[in-house]
């Protein structure tokens, strides 16, 4: 069956030789092999044009923000401020004020758990989290559990790793108070019904927090018609820097939230008797924050923005059909995880050689794959298998990749027979 990947609008003449030359990770060659990378999942390369943000906002425009009368503070906050206008275009939140810069999806996550969870969540409340989080999705909710007595309780899926939506009805009532849910798994590539677990959510009460890591770099995500209450993503999967990455959330639940950490730029005034916390977003922007990284974050966002998600989301579905049609071509191969609504994330295991090895020979080859656990181990635990490896597309791939990828599987097959 071909797979339902994603809505690409338009044929389009996206020349990926091209965009490959914007990156240039792509110039060397590892052990003398061209780099062919498939670990966007993990962390995204970066196009020039990201570098260059980065290396003029420290060699040119650069100050601490939010604190400085002079120009290039001045400037500086400037910039910084623009890039939260772009995060909130880009996701069309409804405000800038709903945009929180954070390190990253996980910080965001423990961010809500420890404000909202902590001040609205109590004893027998129930959180409703899907078999397929990634650990960051999990352990938090976890850690508040064990403060506040809540009730974690976990969608299934398939074996497919289809979602099961039925089932999650079914465990929607008036104790859930959140549900919080991957918008696509790292693990297995399957694209959650987000839509409709949010309605169902709404319609008993309950709150929705999104992990969107793999969503945002290959679909256009939109807030106000998702209706999500918080939608966390990382800026270095999408192709931007490390270290900073967006919580959304609607504007009266941070209004109603406590501060996360306390600090410079989140107070309006400080005496020793009493501090008045400053306005939304700086209310949980403790501390200097990652001034280039948002920075970079932005070219990023422009970026991919340039190239277009419905060139983007077409040519990585292409791709992705591509790849799972010669993957299982290779003697051995176990697909884990075949959603009917599936992202250009492959996890496979082989009959002859452990996912290690797996990586371990592709390394050779020039190629990046993640093996392990990919921080799902419940997803492991649910196949009954202890790793997988996984290929994961970026806006760069090409088919070559694939072809040297499914080249070196048939070697693993014949070093291990
Ligand atoms: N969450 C990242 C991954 O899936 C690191 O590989």
């Amino acid at each position: 069956m071909t797979p339902q990947i994603f809505r690409a609008k338009q044929l389009s003449n996206y020349n990926v030789e091209e965009i490959r030359n914007d990156f240039p990770i792509f110039k060397q060659e590892i052990y003398g092999k061209p780099l062919t990378f498939l670990d966007s999942g993990a962390s995204a390369q970066k196009p020039q044009r990201v570098l260059d943000a980065i290396q003029k906002c420290y060699a040119e425009e650069y100050a601490n923000i939010h604190r400085g009368v002079y120009y290039l503070s001045q400037v500086g906050t400037q910039k910084y401020e623009d890039v939260r206008v772009k995060v909130q275009n880009f996701i069309n939140a409804a405000s800038p004020n709903e945009i929180i810069f954070v390190r990253g999806a996980t910080e965001a996550i423990n961010l809500v758990a420890a404000t909202w969870g902590r001040k609205f969540l109590g004893s027998g409340d129930e959180v409703v989290l899907s078999r397929m989080e990634h650990h960051s999705n999990i352990v938090p909710w976890q850690m508040l559990r064990d403060e506040k007595d809540i009730v974690l309780t976990v969608a299934p899926i398939d074996d497919k790793a289809n979602f099961l939506f039925d089932e999650y009805e079914k465990m929607l009532s008036e104790r859930v108070k959140l549900v919080a849910i991957t918008h696509i798994s790292n693990a297995l590539g399957t694209i959650t019904p987000l839509k409709d677990i949010i309605t169902a959510a709404h319609k008993v009460g309950a709150k929705v927090l999104v992990d969107g890591c793999q969503a945002v770099p290959h679909m256009p995500v939109d807030m106000q018609e998702l209706d999500a209450d918080f939608y966390v993503f990382s800026g270095h999967k999408l192709y931007g820097p490390t270290g900073v990455g967006v919580l959304y959330a609607k504007e009266e639940l941070l209004k109603a939230m406590p501060p996360y950490q306390g600090g410079g730029d989140m107070i309006r005034s400080v005496t020793f008797e009493k501090t008045v916390y400053n306005d939304l977003p700086h209310k949980f922007e403790a501390g200097t924050p990652h001034i280039a990284g948002g920075i970079g974050l932005g070219a990023a966002l422009d970026y991919v923005e340039d190239l277009g998600f419905d060139n983007i989301a077409e040519h990585e579905g292409r791709l992705l059909a591509y790849s799972l049609d010669k993957i299982q071509q290779v003697k051995g191969l176990n697909l884990i995880g075949r959603a009917d609504n599936m992202a250009g994330i492959i996890s496979f295991t082989m009959d002859l050689a452990h996912p290690h090895d797996i990586g371990t020979i592709l390394d050779q080859d020039g190629i990046a794959i993640r093996t392990g656990h990919h921080c799902a181990q419940p997803v492991m635990d649910f196949f009954d298998i202890p790793s997988t490896a996984r290929l994961s597309l970026g806006l760069y791939n090409t088919q070559q990749d694939i072809d040297r990828f499914v080249d070196s599987l048939h070697k693993v097959n014949r070093i291990f027979s």
